[in-house]
């Protein structure tokens, strides 16, 4: 995924973009040392994945890698708020943050660049594509951090389409392709099913 920020008459030389790579560490660190030499690094984010397989002498594989890189300084910044975790029995806060509790209660965390409460979808009544899908909340996330209605969101292996619709949904202009004809399907059906929601709440 990507975003773009074309500014001035010619798009070729101004065009800011931020390319977000996502994948295995062990592409993540090829993909990160080729952009490097033109773009600026923001971020390495770490995504928990579970259900993987330890292959060949390596530790049990638990994160992909969310490069984050932009052209210049980010044009856009936000850090989220992220609620801290509680357990699912009581309700109460797993950690007591050294005496913070009351703070973080009320103001809540700042998202860091591990995401351990994300994880590919793998249950079979949620998914859309049979293969990998990215959870909605990744690019919410995404989008909320660098995005802004004035950029382009491009996401050449669209999948099933959950870049797509995020992206849609904060206003973004986007383009997006799939050599898989059937996810482009899938992608058009669930811009239609977006569209008829927010005419019938008035949006
Ligand atoms: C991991 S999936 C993307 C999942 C997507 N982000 C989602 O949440 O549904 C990768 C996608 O890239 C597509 N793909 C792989 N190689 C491609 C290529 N050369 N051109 C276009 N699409 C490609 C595959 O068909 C697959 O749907």
């Amino acid at each position: 995924m990507a975003h773009q920020h074309v500014a001035g008459k010619h798009p070729r030389s101004n065009a800011r973009w931020s390319p977000l790579p996502y994948h295995l560490p062990s592409w993540a660190i090829r993909f990160g040392a080729h952009l490097d030499r033109e773009l600026q690094f923001q971020h390495w984010i770490a995504i928990s994945t579970k259900n993987s397989f330890v292959r060949g002498d390596h530790l049990y594989p638990a994160h992909y890698a969310l490069l984050y890189f932009t052209k210049g300084a980010p044009s856009h910044f936000k850090r989220p708020k992220v609620n801290p975790p509680a357990c699912r029995h009581c309700g109460q806060l797993v950690k007591d943050y050294g005496g913070y509790r009351r703070i973080i209660e009320e103001k809540r965390l700042n998202l860091s660049d591990f995401w351990d409460d994300l994880s590919p979808v793998r249950h079979r009544n949620r998914k859309y594509l049979t293969t990998n899908e990215l959870p909605s909340l990744l690019f919410e996330r995404v989008i909320e951090i660098s995005g802004s209605r004035d950029l382009l969101y491009v996401d050449p292996f669209a999948g099933s389409g959950s870049g797509v619709i995020a992206a849609a949904r904060a206003g973004l202009r986007f383009q997006a392709c799939d050599f898989i004809e059937k996810n482009c399907l899938i992608i058009c059906e669930r811009l239609d099913e977006l569209k008829t929601r927010q005419s019938r709440e008035g949006r």
